[in-house]
């Protein structure tokens, strides 16, 4: 299963570290938005798109790539994140944007991974940041297993 990882992470890279974890077990390739044409995707069985999340959605540099996707049939897609706060409901939530553009365009979303990522954004850089050195190894073995656990799945339904 070809497998392409488009991530965007600039505060920390702690998004970055997550997409590596995941790529191991996919074998996938891992890109910046501004380093892949759109129009590559299409040579992939598999496309994984996360970066952190800003103002309860995934950064916009990763959402306007996603707008510029051209239109599949039924593509499989996953989606990550990185936060300053976590929980199930709060990623279904942040997902949300980036969910309904790559389901416009015609991807289905297999499986959705978040955890909390260090944050010194705004006021909490004057105590050193919540959720310090997190992503931690727990962390990236949750990601790795989600991939697996992607791997999986798709075997069992073709
Ligand atoms: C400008 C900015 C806005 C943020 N907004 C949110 C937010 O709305 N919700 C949240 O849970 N975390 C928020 N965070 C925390 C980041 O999502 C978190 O630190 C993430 O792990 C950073 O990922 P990165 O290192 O891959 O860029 C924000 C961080 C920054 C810098």
């Amino acid at each position: 299963m070809k497998t392409i990882i488009v991530v965007y992470s600039y505060h920390h890279k702690n998004t970055e570290k997550i997409a590596h974890a995941m790529a191991g077990k996919l074998n996938a390739v891992v890109q910046y938005p501004q380093s892949v044409n759109p129009d590559e995707l299409q040579a992939y069985d598999l496309v994984g798109l996360g970066a952190g999340i800003d103002s309860g959605k995934h950064y916009a540099p990763i959402l306007q790539f996603a707008e510029t996707l051209p239109a599949v049939k039924d593509k499989k897609a996953f989606i990550f994140s990185t936060s300053g706060l976590g929980g199930k409901k709060k990623m279904f939530r942040d997902h949300k944007a980036l969910r309904n553009i790559l389901t416009a365009k015609g991807y289905c979303v297999v499986d959705e991974f978040s955890c909390v990522g260090l944050n010194t954004n705004s006021f909490l850089k004057h105590f050193g940041g919540i959720n310090k050195d997190r992503p931690n190894a727990e962390d990236l073995r949750n990601a790795a297993d989600f991939s697996e656990k992607i791997i999986q799945n798709i075997s069992l339904k073709q």
